[in-house]
């Protein structure tokens, strides 16, 4: 066939291209590997010199100017398709406000608003510390010195060094407790101390009761002559207003943590008769918590005279305490963001009494 004829037909293929796939189609049929240009390139081949340098010339012609045309069609059925959709998708900004306009809190906000409105009573006040620390204070600190078996439990998600620092402060990571703050709160504040730290932790966990980041309030009393019954009050008292029982049953099981000495777990008495969990009453028990007394170690990583001070710590999991108060059975559904859930779980912005008894 003519190289012009040719042209001429290719460039009425090109141009009748209606959108870009049918575009893709037709340069696939002209300059794809079978395509038409490129086959007649390919009987280049079986000429003699002084025709195939002709022939070629006029080929290749023929190609860079069916390339530029199908480039120069591309962005004119682009700018098409773009200006269609900008006409197809207008926003009316006439529409009337959607019917359910209150937005929800989220369990784990209403319940740390709980916690703090809870200690707030009782004195506390709010420290926050950084979710990216270090392994300093993440572990060494609160005596988990490198090598230390305990850090086992706290496999966690590494960042790269920080190159201003040395040793353990170099090492940056994903804190996986709020006990972080302990120690950021004793360095910079003499005693007395009574803070809690609501947080975000992270641990490289993630099954149906553990999820990669969850959240944690850890508590921090320090002062002179403090000792395990002002844990015990002090916890005991934060339980019954948080799942509003008087007289709650609860007891302490040694326990091991790095930063306590002695160190607990707090049970609290329930029922599960029928498989529905009551708490307060009957002959079950239900682990709640974490704590002890400051261990010395920790107080003397953070400048505080041991001899003259003493403290009681605890740590708890936030969802957890959100899970069993409202009823909820999966952990990983607070963080998917499913607004079903959220309306069914969730909280009206003015749905709130007071949650310290007698208040
Ligand atoms: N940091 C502990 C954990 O994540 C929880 C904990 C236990 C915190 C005992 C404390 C404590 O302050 O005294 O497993």
């Amino acid at each position: 066939m003519d190289i012009s004829t040719l042209k001429t037909e290719l460039v009425s293929l090109i141009e009748s291209a209606e959108d870009l796939p049918a575009l893709e189609q037709a340069r696939v049929s002209v300059l794809g590997k079978k395509g038409r240009i490129t086959e007649l390139m390919k009987t280049l081949g079986g000429m003699d010199p002084e025709a195939r340098r002709s022939a070629g010339q006029v080929i290749n012609t023929a190609r860079d100017e069916i390339t530029a045309l199908i480039d120069r069609q591309e962005r004119s059925l682009k700018k098409q398709a773009l200006e269609s959709r900008l006409a197809a998708e207008r926003v009316d900004v006439t529409l009337p406000a959607r019917p359910d306009p209150i937005g929800h809190i989220h369990p784990i906000s209403r319940t740390v608003e709980e916690l703090v409105e809870i200690f707030a009573a009782m004195g506390f006040c709010v420290a926050e510390g950084p979710d990216i620390d270090d392994d300093w204070h993440n572990f060494t600190a609160l005596n988990f010195p490198p090598g230390h078996p305990a850090r086992e439990m706290h496999d966690t998600f590494y960042l790269p060094d920080d190159p201003g620092e040395t040793g353990e402060r170099a090492r940056k990571l994903l804190r996986t407790h709020t006990s972080t703050v302990q120690i950021r709160h004793m360095v910079d504040h003499p005693p007395p101390i009574r803070i809690i730290v609501p947080g975000r932790v992270y641990r490289s966990d993630h099954d149906m009761t553990h999820t990669p980041m969850f959240h944690q309030i850890e508590g921090l009393v320090v002062g002179e002559d403090i000792h395990f019954g002002h844990l015990k009050d002090c916890l005991t008292r934060f339980l019954e207003a948080f799942f509003r029982v008087r007289d709650l049953p609860v007891r302490f099981r040694p326990s091991f943590f790095p930063f306590t000495e002695p160190s607990a777990e707090m049970d609290i008495g329930c029922s599960r008769e029928g498989g529905r969990l009551a708490i307060g009453a009957g002959a079950d028990w239900l682990e709640i918590l974490g704590c002890g007394m400051v261990h010395p170690n920790v107080l003397r990583n953070c400048g505080i005279d041991p001899e003259r001070f003493s403290g009681f710590a605890f740590g708890v999991g936030i969802d957890r305490l959100a899970m069993l108060k409202y009823g909820i059975p999966d952990l990983r559904t607070f963080f998917e963001s499913d607004l079903r859930w959220l309306r069914h779980y969730g909280f009206a912005p003015s749905e709130r009494d007071s949650v310290v008894l007698g208040a």
